[in-house]
């Protein structure tokens, strides 16, 4: 491998190894570079002193994002329980929607949450028909987003606003059904209260 090169003489700065052809030039590190080098070692261990190990940066870092962590979970909370008052507050002066999207909105969330317990028609399976005159927790249009809301988990029930379902999803799917009232599934899951209360979707007309 070390073939002393014959032009030595010629390049003072060309080293005597030879790896396959590629040769070294022994080239001197320029000044900037060598003080920058020096500056980085004189300045690591001051820094590795401050930051990692007399708490000065890293820990009271951590300290302070914990801190602020909690503070903006505190303002999330707040705002997120001044909502649900405020829906809880205004359910029975609600309405359901009649807005094309809103409405396809609650279609989709129905299919995918509601359609195991209550068929994709709402004709009932588990949870009763939604479609009859049946209601064993109030005709009203209240009275359905109350029960998506807070469920009645004893009957089977869930409770919505504790499956992270938020105010304005219950709202769209509780429109959706209200549309499906006096649609007559076929086959439908016989009726669960002996009083019929009339409530097609004329009610709030
Ligand atoms: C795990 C099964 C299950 C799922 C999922 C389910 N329900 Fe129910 N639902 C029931 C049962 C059971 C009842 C009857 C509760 C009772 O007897 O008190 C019910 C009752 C209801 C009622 C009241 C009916 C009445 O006669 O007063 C409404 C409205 C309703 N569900 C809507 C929904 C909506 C909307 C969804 C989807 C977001 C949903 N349910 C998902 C099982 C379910």
């Amino acid at each position: 491998m070390s073939n002393k090169p014959k032009d030595n003489q010629e390049d003072p700065l060309l080293l005597d190894h030879d790896y396959d052809g590629i040769r070294e030039l022994d080239n001197k590190l320029p000044r900037w570079w060598v003080y920058l080098f020096w500056c980085c070692n004189i300045f690591a261990p001051f820094y590795l002193g401050y930051y990692h190990l007399f708490a000065k940066g890293s820990i009271a870092e951590v300290g302070q994002m914990r801190t602020e962590y909690a503070e903006e979970m505190r303002i999330g909370d707040a705002i997120k329980s001044k909502s649900v008052a405020e829906f809880e507050g205004k359910v029975d002066s609600l309405e359901p929607s009649k807005d094309a999207a809103i409405l396809a909105r609650g279609q989709a969330t129905f299919r995918s949450k509601c359609s195991p317990c209550h068929r994709p028609d709402a004709g009932g399976l588990v949870g009763p028909n939604l479609c009859d005159d049946y209601w064993i927790h109030g005709p009203k249009f209240a009275d359905n987003v109350r029960t998506i809301w807070n469920g009645f988990e004893s009957k089977g029930m869930l409770a919505w606003k504790k499956q992270g379902m938020k105010p304005a999803e219950v709202i769209e799917v509780a429109s959706y059904i209200y549309t499906l009232r006096g649609s007559n599934p076929k086959n439908p899951k016989p009726a669960e209260n002996t009083a019929p209360v009339k409530t097609g979707p004329s009610e709030f007309e």
